[in-house]
């Protein structure tokens, strides 16, 4: 389950209820869901986009994305700070990014035109929605680890446009991770 944390408040939302109340507020659609189709470590980007067929064909309905890819990062994924370093400033982008959480964990900072800013921790089952437009940055957590399934309206449309506000430099990636987990 997400948890959502709001710095300039001390709030952290850690219910699913709560979470999801409060990012429809800020039109971020959020969702949780259980992985229901088990893929290996090593599984391809194609194995795992038709394991996931039926899933990706019923949110491509809703949202009228066309395609879907997978990010899928560890470790020792090459130049994987150069890759992260794309996104971990602050951006808006021209279509959703939408995402569906497989494993791994990932932390999404937003920045709403009113209102301070705040964090969604995201793990595995957790689908997201983040609306065109919205400024936002993304880290991973310390385990540098993510297995996503991305959907896009446009792929050619979902270049990163940088605000270079310099705000995500007040803001750690702070994640709460498996400890936080494993108390549930
Ligand atoms: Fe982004």
């Amino acid at each position: 389950m997400a948890i959502v944390n709001i710095p300039a408040e001390s709030v952290t939302l850690k219910e699913d209820a709560e979470v999801g109340a409060f990012l429809a507020r800020h039109g971020i659609d959020y969702e949780h869901w259980t992985p229901a189709h088990p893929v290996s470590a090593d599984a391809t980007a194609e194995a795992i986009l038709a394991a996931y067929g039926s899933e990706i064909d019923a949110l491509k309905a809703r949202g009228g994305y066309v395609t879907a890819d997978v990010i899928d990062v560890k470790p020792e994924t090459p130049n994987l700070d150069m890759m992260l370093a794309k996104f971990s400033r602050e951006h808006w982008h021209d279509e959703d990014e939408v995402r569906f959480i497989l494993e791994g964990r990932g932390l999404f900072h937003v920045h709403p035109s009113e209102g301070p800013v705040f964090a969604i921790e995201v793990e595995a089952g957790d689908l997201i929605r983040v609306p065109r437009g919205t400024h936002h940055w993304f880290d991973l957590c310390g385990d540098r680890r993510i297995r996503a399934i991305r959907l896009f309206q446009d792929v050619s449309g979902w270049t990163p446009h940088y605000t270079e506000s310099g705000v995500d430099k007040g803001f750690e990636p702070v994640c709460f991770g498996p400890s936080y987990v494993t108390r549930r």
